[in-house]
């Protein structure tokens, strides 16, 4: 048995966030779902699907951008609060809106985009309830609100399609089953980022509730790839069977996308179901990289703070030269490509530096065309090559791996995957040893396997864990293994133990099955005390000592009540959880009193 440590008395319970621990209402069975609805909530681009429940094989898209003679399966992921932080427009309507205020306006206006970034962590950067962004203006702004307005928005624009659609208004949300995909990188502190804003947008009404499944975007893609027959795919041949037909097969899964590349690695199981084969990988190496070293090369050319006093005095106006470069590098054509610029950034740059030929005098790749700013292929694929350099070293690295050799397709989905950059080079690299496959419709691949996920999310049969998980534990202090440091002894009946040791519950590469709970005993370290705090940690190592070591991350905790003291340490206390699914569920039970709760781990306050 393992000794897990409560608050103390003196601790007021109240000091645990509101709403974190609870019991679950009774609502949570709540009846079945008429309609699945997938929001793809992607860093550059979002759109969403839906399919009444019954009929998954009949899913439905949405088309954005037609009032601005577009029609694209995604809109930008973009949007504007006024100065009173009221929110105002999403999508092509919002960058639409911004780039015709007027600077004096812009700077008061709050504008976002490229914010999904923020919740892909870094070690230093920990995502809180209360955690803020810094919009296009330089001011501060709650994180929360910029993405739960985000969801409220595809929510109502999802509801009001259905009603259209299906001559029926949905009154209640709770006739919905939404199902929100995130990156398989991210971690359980964004992923329960996302649950509370679509709590706060109201698509669902309780942090518990099954109404809304997170899925995983490269798993959402894998599970609509395995079921497309050939003519599915772009440009393909021959005559193999579709993927779930054929079980055994096995193939990586790579989303490109704007934020992040998202790989992971599936086989088909007898049943249907996948398994997968290594634990998901990537990066932040997304499309957007390309057009953030277009950036980095225009203030190369208009050096001399130019570049700095034009995105500072035209916000609006250099959103539109990015907005521009970023049709022009989807081009498919391997040729230069001329990007126009606008009278004001001339307007600067011949008020600091006489001549504009002059600053393209030294430059590498780039001409001025009366206006235009000529790009030459070249130089337009050298924007490509860090994003394609991570992509191929993550695949290959992946491949090399003895245990994948069996592994016989490559498949590229998500928007970035139709660069045909992206494409040469991963052909070129890996067409020899591999089947490349993309998806006819590469971009909503995402939101149309979400929609199956959330209908049979027990179609991933297994995952396999990417990181160590454990709690944080006591045991009796044995001066041969325990660190002195950490011995403490209890108030009431003098037991000494030791404190801050880390219990292993998942290992880095294990394999986890969905369906499979984790149960683990513990029992008090104080006779008297009456709740258990489970604090989770995690690492990248395969095991370790104590939760205060190197590379040891806290992740969250939550609290179990023990209220009758009366047997002291000799009570009993179990935690169940399961691992296998995109979110933890833990479910803690007092044995000795007999109750049991579903609790919440809560990654949001640590
Ligand atoms: N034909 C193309 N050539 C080059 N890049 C493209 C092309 N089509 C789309 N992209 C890029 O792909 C990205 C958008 O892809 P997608 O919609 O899959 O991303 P996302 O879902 O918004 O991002 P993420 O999944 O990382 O959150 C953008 O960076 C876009 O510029
Ligand atoms: C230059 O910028 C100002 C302020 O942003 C804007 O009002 C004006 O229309 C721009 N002029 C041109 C020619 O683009
Ligand atoms: C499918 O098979 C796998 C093992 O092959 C198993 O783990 C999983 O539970 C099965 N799924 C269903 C829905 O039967
Ligand atoms: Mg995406």
């Amino acid at each position: 048995l393992l000794n897990i440590l409560g608050l103390p008395s003196k601790f007021p319970l109240t000091s645990i966030p509101a709403g974190v621990f609870r019991s679950p209402p009774s609502t949570i069975m709540a009846s079945k779902s008429l309609f699945i609805v997938a929001i793809d909530f992607g860093t550059s681009y979002s759109g969403y699907c839906f399919s009444l429940a019954t009929q998954t094989d009949r899913i439905q898209q949405e088309f954005w951008g037609e009032e601005h003679g577009l029609r694209s399966a995604k809109t930008p992921t973009c949007i504007l609060f006024n100065e009173k932080h009221k929110f105002k427009e999403f999508g092509y309507d919002a960058v639409m809106k911004y780039s015709t205020l007027p600077s004096s306006e812009a700077h008061k206006w709050y504008y976002f985009q490229n914010f999904k970034m923020k919740l892909y962590n870094k070690v230093t950067n920990k995502i809180t309830a209360n955690m803020e962004l810094k919009a296009d203006n330089g001011k501060r702004f709650p994180a929360l609100k910029v993405f739960s307005e985000s969801l409220r928005y595809m929510k109502d624009h999802a509801l009001n399609t259905i009603g259209e659609a299906s001559y029926q208004t949905i009154y209640d949300t709770e006739d919905v089953t939404w199902v929100i995909t995130v990156p398989a990188i991210w971690d359980t502190s964004a992923r329960q980022f996302m649950r509370l804003a679509a709590k706060e947008a109201g698509l669902i009404t309780d942090m518990f509730s099954e109404k809304l499944i997170i899925a995983l975007e490269p798993e959402a893609a894998s599970v609509w790839c395995k079921q497309l027959p050939r003519q599915g795919f772009v440009a393909e041949g021959g005559d193999r069977e579709k993927f779930e037909e054929s079980p055994g097969t096995q193939y990586v899964v790579v989303d490109c996308g704007g934020g992040t590349i998202d790989i992971t690695v599936h086989e088909v199981q007898k049943n249907r179901s996948l398994k997968e084969l290594h634990k998901a990988s990537g990066g932040g190496w997304g499309g957007n990289r390309v057009d953030e070293n277009f950036k980095e090369f225009l203030k190369e050319i208009f050096q001399g703070g130019i570049w700095e006093e034009y995105a500072k005095n035209h916000p609006t106006e250099c959103h539109q030269m990015m907005y521009n470069f970023g049709l022009q590098k989807c081009s498919s054509r391997r040729e230069e490509v001329y990007i126009r610029c606008y009278h004001n950034l001339t307007r600067v740059a011949e008020r600091k530096q006489k001549d504009i030929p002059l600053l393209f005098e030294g430059v590498q790749g780039a001409l001025w065309c009366d206006g235009t700013i000529k790009i030459t292929y070249e130089k337009m694929t050298s924007f490509f090559a860090y994003s394609v350099k991570k992509t191929i070293g993550a695949l290959q690295e992946i491949l090399n791996k003895p245990e994948m050799a069996t592994v016989k397709y490559i498949l590229l989905v998500g928007g970035f995957a139709s660069s045909i950059i992206l494409r040469d080079e991963i052909y070129q690299t890996f067409s020899e040893q591999y089947h490349i496959l993309c998806p006819r419709d590469a971009q909503v691949a995402i939101a149309k396997g979400a929609i199956l996920f959330g209908s049979n999310p027990q179609i991933v049969a297994s995952r396999i864990s990417a990181l160590t998980y454990g709690v944080e534990i006591t045991q009796a202090f044995d001066i041969a293994v325990h660190d002195v440091q950490k011995k403490r002894v209890s108030k009431t009946d003098n037991y000494v133990y030791c404190t801050g040791l880390f219990q292993k519950l998942v290992g880095n590469g294990d394999v986890v099955e969905i369906d499979k709970v984790a149960s683990y005993a513990f029992t008090p370290t104080e006779a008297d005390q009456t709740n258990a705090v489970f604090c989770f940690f995690c690492t990248e190592k395969k095991d370790a000592k104590y939760v205060d070591e190197e590379g040891m991350k806290k992740l969250g905790s939550c609290t179990v009540p023990m209220p009758n003291p009366e047997l002291g340490r000799n009570r009993q206390l179990k935690l169940d959880i399961k691992f296998g699914l995109t979110e933890f569920k833990a479910t803690g039970t007092d044995v000795t009193s007999g109750e049991s709760r579903v609790v919440m781990i809560d990654f949001l306050t640590v």
